[in-house]
């Protein structure tokens, strides 16, 4: 066993693929239980890799990991019990309808078919599938086949669920409503959530921790605020009824003021919490003959927590890499590479 706390653990993980492609290079994490664990690079990144190694069906070519405290190595049929998995592409039968799909993927995890029958029943109105249940996949839209999919990945009950980028391709609205499925997800059943995604503001809405991945290693770890606070701070814009008076030393001097700069029309006040100074800073200002006309904050953002620790800008692109079908087809085959 590994670890007392963590759901999922990891311990110098790598994953080297023939031609020396290094996807996963030594990558050490923990998640806890209940959590929703975002997984967050570019494309290319090692994220699905990691998946198919977490999830048994890619074998690491170092390091260690356990799921559930079960060995990735040793007992991965006790894993896959224990899993639910929604792939990065498309994985819902097209010529089935919805209902249909449910209950073949609760055949291949082995559930009775009186208990389907309850799932499918409890599922459906959660996942707001319930009116096109017994339409053909092929009807769908893209979020309700996604939906659809989650609900598969969770026909079982299983402690902890896997998902490739499930809002790869959604419009907004698509993506909002995965989040909130998976979330009430979640709240309902207590299941341990692992997410791939390369949307950042998805990553920050929906996610408890965030690891960001880039070139097969992890580059930051921590809640999203906690990554935003550690790119020193957030930006408070001041702008004075009328601007003649210099207040630059006035507002330095406030405690908890990081940094004060002028510009043309006000003040750039940078601090670590931003929400907590707006009250002294206006009473500060109005104090001193000077009324504020807006007081505007912005919280810094992943894209800049991205920029901070890999050194480039993040770039959201589209499509999946290689690894995706290759894992997909090997889904339900036991077969590992
Ligand atoms: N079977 C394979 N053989 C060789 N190289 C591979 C294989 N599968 C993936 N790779 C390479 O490993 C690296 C990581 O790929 P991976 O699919 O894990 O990234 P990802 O973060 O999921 O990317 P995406 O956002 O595109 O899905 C990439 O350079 C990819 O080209
Ligand atoms: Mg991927």
């Amino acid at each position: 066993m590994s670890s007392e706390s963590g759901i999922i653990v990891t311990r110098d993980l790598e994953k080297v693929y023939p031609g020396n492609v290094r996807a996963v290079e030594g990558i050490s994490f923990e998640v806890r239980p209940g959590e929703i664990f975002g997984f967050l690079g570019p494309n290319g990144a090692g994220k699905s890799t990691t998946i198919g190694i977490l999830t048994t069906m890619l074998r690491p070519t170092g390091g260690e990991a356990w799921v559930d405290g079960l060995s990735v190595g040793e007992d991965p049929e006790g894993i896959r019990r224990r899993i639910g998995l929604v792939f990065q592409e498309s994985t819902a039968d097209d010529e089935l309808t919805g209902r249909e799909n449910l209950e073949l993927s609760a055949a291949l995890y082995g559930v009775s078919p009186a208990e389907t029958r309850t799932r499918i029943a409890e599922l459906l109105p959660q996942l707001s599938l319930e009116g096109a249940a017994d339409r053909m996949v092929k009807t769908y839209s893209g979020g309700m086949r996604r939906r659809l999919e989650l609900a598969a990945g969770i026909i079982h009950k299983p402690r902890i669920l896997f998902l490739d980028e499930p809002t790869l391709g959604l419009d907004p609205q698509g993506r909002t409503g995965i989040g909130e499925a998976i979330r009430d997800l979640r709240h309902r059943f207590g299941v341990t959530v692992f997410i791939t995604t390369h949307y950042l503001d998805e990553a920050d809405a929906l996610c408890d921790r965030i690891a960001i991945i880039d070139h097969g290693k992890i580059q930051a770890l921590g809640t999203p605020s906690e990554l935003k606070d550690r790119i020193g701070g957030d930006v408070l814009t001041l702008v004075p009824q009328d601007g003649s008076r210099d207040l630059t030393e006035v507002l330095a001097k406030v405690p908890g003021v990081l940094s004060v700069r002028r510009h043309e029309t006000g003040y750039r006040v940078k601090a670590a919490k931003g929400e907590a100074l707006v009250p002294t800073l206006v009473q500060t200002c109005f104090s001193q003959g000077v009324p504020l006309a807006t007081v505007a904050l912005k919280k810094p953002s992943l894209d800049e927590v991205f920029l901070e620790f890999t050194g480039r800008a993040y770039r959201e692109e589209e499509g999946p890499s290689a690894t995706d079908a290759a894992l997909r087809m090997n889904q339900f085959r036991g077969r590992r590479r």
